[in-house]
């Protein structure tokens, strides 16, 4: 493992040479320290760890900052390039200082087909902010995210990680109404810097996702508005028995090569 050393870390966070947030971001690695140890030891190769040493800095400062990013790259001794595209591609980590709550509504096909477009229109209503945006108390942070791999239990979303299930309007206010109150099972996040009204996500090539095809920013929310689940929607307004449960081949996939089942004795 890199040798990580405070002076590594200077103005990374704020932009400035800022002694105090100097000391403070080389205080959180060596607390950090010998638990990343631990995590990159259960590996073979330390570039596996990546992901639970990203958790393990976002848990300790609400969000992945900069300067959390580098010395991930540091711990495990990859280009940062290697970090910066992992976080940037999971919903799963805040690249900026985000709510007590952040609210992760899921807005794939499975979730639109079972309401979800409701849903989030009543998320954006009770708290009067968009996506990616988070409310001028940093209590709570909004983004409409990608298929969360819960689609028997649609529509769903996540809260600060944790999923929760079957969503209506009502049981949205309920748990609203639950973290405003403080007594909402899920745990606050912890918050080191104050959240923005937004975050914007700069990118050049002016589409999301090669799922967001009709999308032309990256801020926009897509989910309907995405080519991919227009198609699909279509599809099954023409032929509603898609919708109906039907017996699927097996796939077996070895060396590379799909092979049906039935087929698998042929080759
Ligand atoms: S589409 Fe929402 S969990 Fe899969």
């Amino acid at each position: 493992m890199s040798d990580v050393r405070a002076a590594d870390y200077v103005g990374f966070e704020t932009g400035t040479d800022d002694a105090a947030e100097r000391e403070r971001f080389a205080a959180i690695v060596e607390h950090l320290r010998p638990e990343c140890e631990r995590v990159i030891a259960q590996y073979e190769d330390a570039r596996s760890a990546l992901l639970p040493i990203l958790h393990l800095f976002q848990n300790e400062q609400g969000w992945v900052s900069p300067a959390a990013l580098r010395a991930c790259a540091q711990l495990i001794d990859v280009p940062l390039s290697v970090v910066e595209s992992t976080a940037s591609f999971y919903t799963l980590f805040f690249r900026r200082p985000v709510g007590r709550y952040m609210l992760q509504p899921c807005r794939g096909v499975a979730c639109i087909i079972r309401g979800a477009e409701e849903q989030m229109a009543h998320f954006r209503e009770r708290l009067g902010i968009g996506h990616l945006e988070t409310t001028d108390d940093g209590l709570f942070s909004y983004e409409e995210v990608e298929c969360l791999a819960a689609c028997d239990r649609a529509p769903c979303m996540q809260v600060n990680l944790e999923f929760v299930y079957d969503l209506t309007n009502e049981s949205i206010d309920a748990m609203l109404g639950e973290m405003r109150a403080g007594t909402c099972a899920i745990a606050r996040r912890t918050q080191t810097s104050p959240p923005r009204r937004t975050w914007i996500i700069q990118q050049d090539s002016g589409k999301k996702s090669a799922g967001a095809q009709d999308v032309l920013s990256p801020d926009d929310p897509g989910g309907i508005g995405d080519r991919s689940g227009k198609d699909m929607l279509r599809r099954i307004e023409r032929d509603p028995e898609l919708l109906l449960a039907r017996p699927t081949r097996e796939r077996l996939v070895r060396d590379g090569v799909a092979i049906l089942d039935g087929e698998a004795e042929k080759h």
